[in-house]
């Protein structure tokens, strides 16, 4: 299977609603920004909200950005530049300045999926702050990721985690008819030789993986927003801590 297929089913394997979201985001992007949107898919891996968005609107454009080197050269391979709609850009999210690698003008809109809780606090306010100047008045932020509960919310945290697990939604299956989760994938991807070079720079751009990185909650998301200048700012699709949050500029 095309690893970009397989990325996709062992997304899908961790996060069994994900098509259902992407095709909420998509709602919302048409919406509230139309059928031929400028966008950016900020963290974009492989592409899977790109994809998704440019075929369902044929005159949508979007601004991959990504610092994986090896998911950006399976997306530009695999997906490429859909007849020119489609662009990929290399840079770190995390850092001061990232926007100007962008292809210049302002967005319509600003799509992410399960990627922005790899930014801690200070990161993501400064990271809200340059995607404000960069959005058009009217343009939208659409994050659909993990965020969780506050703190104090116990119960529902343990129980939206609780929901989470697949165990607790359908009985286990044997490793052979399931699809691979993340470690599996990026140790079979490893052995591909024509990625080697992606493979090494990847792993001294991310030598820590974000496996607990300490990222806002909600509370947190919707004070940053507002401090960076978002006059809207709500959750338009959830279940359990998978949740879309918007943001009007
Ligand atoms: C779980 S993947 C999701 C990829 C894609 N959005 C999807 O839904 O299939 C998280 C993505 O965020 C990217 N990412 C994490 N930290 C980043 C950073 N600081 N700058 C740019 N991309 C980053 C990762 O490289 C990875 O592609």
């Amino acid at each position: 299977m095309e690893w970009r297929l397989r990325w996709d089913a062992q997304q899908s394997f961790l996060l069994p609603e994900r098509e259902v979201r992407f095709a909420a985001m998509l709602d919302w992007v048409e919406s509230l920004v139309g059928r031929r949107p400028r966008c950016l898919d900020l963290g974009c891996g492989p592409g899977a909200v790109s994809e998704r968005l440019l075929a369902r609107f044929p005159q949508a454009r979007s601004v991959g950005v990504d610092f994986d080197p090896v998911l950006l050269r399976l997306g530009a391979s695999g997906l490429g530049s859909v007849a020119g709609r489609m662009t990929w850009v290399d840079a770190d999210l995390r850092a001061r300045g990232w926007s100007s690698s962008l292809p210049s003008g302002r967005y319509d809109a600003a799509l992410s999926s399960t990627a922005l809780h790899w930014l801690t606090g200070p990161q993501l306010g400064r990271f809200y702050r340059d995607l404000f100047r960069i959005l058009r008045p009217g343009g939208v932020l659409l994050n659909a990721d993990q965020i969780s509960m506050p703190a104090g919310a116990k119960k529902l945290r343990a129980a939206a985690r609780e929901l989470r697990r697949p165990s607790s939604r359908s009985p286990p299956r044997p490793r052979s008819s399931r699809a691979e989760d993340w470690t599996e994938w990026w140790t079979a991807i490893a052995r591909e030789p024509h990625l080697r070079g992606e493979l090494a720079l990847r792993a001294r751009r991310f030598p820590h993986e974000h496996m607990g990185t300490p990222t806002p909650d909600l509370a947190g998301h919707r004070v940053r927003l507002r401090r960076a200048g978002f006059r809207e700012v709500d959750l338009v699709w959830s279940s359990g801590e998978s949740r879309v949050l918007a943001a009007v500029r």
